[in-house]
């Protein structure tokens, strides 16, 4: 939540600062705002809308020391004011990602000291704090002295009017890194805002402080002292940022998803076995110990964890409990020291995941697996083993190919799970490897289906309420897809286990409520005929996505979407496209932001 860039160079750097924030916006797009450093003074410009109002604004604005902000409001609505970088006495600007949580105390004591606040915000508490220690100009220690009165979570970057060349940024619980440039320095939330100047990286850790010069940069650890921190070479490149031919992220993320599979799958497909050592060499010993599974996760990736459930029972024979990560850490439960706690996260820097993951930890939990899109997240680095969903970075709000790719990995660890207990035999594993080297190619035959999805999306477009039905495995898809729909078109859509819609539900459906039923060819199906047969008598109007092979005719008020054949374990998979591209048709018939919907962002980094 809130992006970040800061940048220090020879040269203009309110353009460096402006197309880094375009990068991060999915991070946050209420306001925006940067300030640079010239002739002494602080010179800010903000907006109360995107980033494209505040690039027209600061046109003309010159500064070769600069921080950018983009901001997800908490604290004070969304407006200029309130707008970050917030500034103390013309001397300190400060941009801030994260959430102070005693600021109310600091605000009081910095008001009696003769501050004025010109924002609701929090962020504003940790300029007239840096302000307030830096008499001796001495802007990294005055930093450091404000940063320990902090509570909260925090990625910030510092400039000051009479410091030309120098930039302090610190980071804890938010994401910070570093680009190191030819004599020039930058700091993002996320390396796909400084693609454009750097692919050498430097994460910074937990409690890192980072001075940043023209020519160098010297990072201080959580106690202050001075530490080392290995370069990276950044595998992004920026077409990976780009939107290229697409209209939207979304629908570049959604046809995405044969390449993101087939890099996710990669190693894997490419051998002739599975083994534990794709999740982190400690997998082999850990493993078989286990005797459960716990899942934590948020939104879309919760999802996934449901899909991973029906696997882990079925074909590694485990007990799996899935639990939204916000609900868990919150909750006494009972810990087993051999249960496997899996979080799963796109950004791997959820507040509430990373919070369930710490809890389960605290609670005696010792072996964790994390997958996540995002390598050296917080999530990464605070589990003891890992597999890194290869989808790219993921735009778009609303969550697809990370989805899809989560998907994978936990067939994937489904299949060692079940060979290391002994469930999969030599020929299965075979016969599984082959289905996943297919997958790719399987997605890429539903996503053909586009034309005739787009124009099944008309149907929704006047409607204000949808119906998703699914069973089994293809339950948490209908909850996928009705996520999806309302997230991007704000139609209220509501999923049900199909074989629930007696016991409620079905007193909605009229004909003005469409139902769209994900409708593979499995052992469920019959069942499932008979709960569309129950939503047609009542006049529903139906929206049926089935297998070749299913035998569900189009007929009056039921449209069929003809599925290629039933993928087995694989399905839920192959069942998610089509909703996707419902969900994004219906949205553009709609006419609503697809990739920034309202009130929301992308990576969710406050409880
Ligand atoms: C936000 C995003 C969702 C995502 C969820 C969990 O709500 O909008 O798309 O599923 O956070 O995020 P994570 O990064 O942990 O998967």
């Amino acid at each position: 939540m809130c992006g970040i860039v800061g940048a220090v160079a020879k040269r203009n750097v309110v353009s460096i600062l402006v197309n880094g924030l375009l990068r991060l916006e999915y991070r946050g797009y209420d306001s925006a705002g940067l300030v640079v450093v010239r002739d002494g003074k602080l010179d800010r410009v903000r907006s109360n809308g995107r980033v494209a109002e505040l690039e027209l604004k600061s046109a003309n604005t010159y500064g070769e020391l600069g921080i950018a902000h983009t901001r997800w409001a908490t604290h004070g609505v969304p407006s200029e004011r309130n707008a970050h970088p917030h500034i103390s006495r013309d001397l300190i600007a400060v941009v801030h990602n994260g959430i102070i949580e005693n600021y109310e105390t600091l605000r009081t004591g910095l008001t009696t000291q003769g501050y004025e606040f010109t924002s609701d915000t929090d962020t504003e508490v940790i300029a007239h704090l840096i302000h307030s220690h830096y008499a001796q100009g001495n802007l990294l220690a005055a930093t450091q002295q404000a940063l320990a009165q902090l509570v909260g979570a925090y990625a910030i970057g510092v400039v000051a009017a009479d410091n030309p060349h120098q930039l302090i940024a610190a980071r804890k619980g938010s994401p910070l890194l570093l680009g190191v440039g030819e004599c020039e320095h930058f700091v993002a939330s996320d390396m796909s805002a400084l693609l454009q100047v750097t692919k050498n990286v430097v994460y910074l850790e937990e409690g890192d402080v980072v001075e940043v010069n023209l020519a160098d940069y010297r990072i201080f650890d959580a106690q202050g002292k001075a530490a080392q921190r290995p370069v990276h070479v950044s595998e992004l490149n920026n077409d990976s940022v780009e939107l290229g031919e697409y209209q939207h992220y979304m629908q570049k993320e959604i046809h995405e998803q044969p390449q993101a599979l087939a890099n996710t799958l990669e190693s894997v497909c490419n051998s002739q076995s599975l083994v534990p050592g794709i999740f982190g060499a400690e997998a082999n010993n850990i493993f078989p110990k286990i005797e459960n599974i716990l899942i934590l996760a948020c939104g879309t990736s919760h999802h996934a964890g449901m899909v991973a459930r029906y696997w882990l029972e079925e074909l590694a024979g485990i007990q799996c409990t899935v639990e939204i990560a916000s609900e868990y850490r919150y909750r006494t439960s009972v810990a087993n020291p051999k249960t496997l706690v899996v979080t799963i996260s796109q950004s791997g820097e959820t507040a509430d995941t990373l919070a369930a993951l710490n809890h389960a930890k605290a609670t005696g939990h010792a072996f964790t697996l994390a997958i996540c899109n995002v390598p050296e997240s917080a999530i990464i680095r605070q589990s003891k083993l890992r597999l890194l969903t290869r989808a790219g970075p993921e735009i778009g709000v609303a969550s697809t190919k990370a989805f899809t790719t989560q998907l994978a990995a936990l067939f994937l660890l489904t299949l060692v799970l079940a060979k290391t207990r002994g469930r999969l035999s030599a020929e299965k594993e075979q016969q599984f490897l082959h289905e996943l080297r297919h997958l790719p190619s399987a997605v890429q035959k539903v996503l053909a289906l586009e034309p005739q999805i787009a124009e099944m999306s008309k149907h929704f477009a006047d409607k204000h309420h949808a119906l998703f039905l699914g069973r089994g495995l293809h339950y948490p898809i209908a909850l996928e897809g009705a996520l999806k729909l309302k997230e991007i078109s704000y139609i209220h859509a509501e999923a049900y286990p199909a074989g629930e819609l007696k016991h409620g539900p079905l007193a909605l459906v009229d004909k003005d409520m469409p139902v769209v039923s994900v409708a593979p060819n499995d052992a469920l199906l019959e069942k499932l005929k008979s709960n569309l047969q129950e939503v047609r008598a009542r006049g529903g109007e139906l929206f049926v996505f089935a297998d070749a092979d299913t035998q569900i005719k189009e007929a009056e008020g039921i449209h069929i979407l003809q599925m290629p054949e039933h993928a087995g374990f694989l399905s839920p998979i192959l069942h998610t496209v089509p909703l996707q591209l419902l969900a994004y048709y219906v949205a553009l018939q709609k006419g609503t932001d697809v990739d920034k919907p309202r009130n929301l962002a992308k990576s969710v980094t406050v409880e």
